[in-house]
């Protein structure tokens, strides 16, 4: 069988750690052609570089803040220079921290929203005229159950994701018609360095409430943006929220 995301150029940013770099790896098994952003200094980027070309295609590696535009501009023009046109995105890079609205700075919610939403809209703006002039593309932006179900702690980074999910909806429907599907995954509580200064009052519960009884892997959330990304699988998915997420939010 053909390997589902051949010739495909897929960009996924916050590629060096966690959900990112499982989804990098899934698609350079899958077939696909990689470009792989982070703005991490140290060798995160350099290693899920190494395992991916590891399959045989081509892997670029750029080190870029999703939140600033000048960042994105640059990363799609070498991308379009190495790789070709980007007709899968991953908007997957993202930050967390706790923080009670009433104890929150007005710097500290800007960020969260930069860093989780302003990136999103950068990404898509900047692929989406290559994605037009090919008639083809795959939008997948990585939201969270939080901004489903709210957080206490968490009203920055869930109004952010709620806002993802709310922006995919609508550049579906501006999209899909022309070729172009744009959807959400929304995980659960994934083991990943994200949450790990996440407090006890924050994580005992949620495990508690959680049907499957357990956190999960990146490697479990991989093989949703597959799904997303490949033909004919995820050819009727659009304006989705797909969620693996141990049955945290059910919808
Ligand atoms: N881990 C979870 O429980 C969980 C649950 C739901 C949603 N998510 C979402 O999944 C995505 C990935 O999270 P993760 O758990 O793998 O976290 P992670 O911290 O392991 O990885 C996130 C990566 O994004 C990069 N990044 C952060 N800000 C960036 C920026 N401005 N520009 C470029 N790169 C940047 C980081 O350097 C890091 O490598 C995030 O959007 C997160 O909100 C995570």
């Amino acid at each position: 069988m053909m390997a589902p995301l051949a010739g495909r150029t897929a960009l996924v940013t916050g590629a060096a750690s966690g959900i990112g770099a499982a989804i990098a790896e899934a698609f350079a098994a899958a077939g696909a052609r990689l470009c792989l952003v982070d703005r991490a200094e140290g060798d995160g980027l350099q290693t899920i570089h190494d395992r991916c070309a590891a399959y045989g295609n081509a892997v670029l590696s750029v080190r870029a803040d999703v939140s600033v535009e000048a960042d994105v501009t640059h990363m799609f023009a070498v991308t379009a220079e190495q790789l070709g046109t980007v007709d899968v995105l991953v908007n997957n890079a993202g930050i967390l921290t706790e923080c009670r609205v009433a104890d929150m700075s007005t710097a500290l919610f800007d960020e969260m929203i930069a860093v989780n939403l302003r990136s999103v809209f950068l990404c898509c703006h900047a692929a989406l005229p290559g994605m037009l002039e090919l008639g083809f593309g795959r939008i997948i932006n990585i939201a969270s159950q939080v901004g489903q179900k709210g957080g206490s702690g968490l009203a920055h980074y869930s109004a952010a994701k709620a806002g993802v999910i709310g922006f995919t909806r609508s550049l579906a429907r501006e999209v899909s018609a022309l070729g172009i599907t744009a959807n959400c995954i929304a995980p659960g509580p994934i083991i990943t360095p994200l949450g790990g200064d996440l407090s006890e009052e924050w994580t005992r519960p949620l495990l508690a409430g959680l049907p499957l009884g357990r956190f999960g892997q990146p490697e479990e959330v991989a093989p949703t943006a597959v799904l997303l990304a490949s033909d004919p699988g995820g050819n009727l998915y659009t304006g989705q929220t797909l969620g693996p997420n141990s049955g945290d939010v059910m919808v």
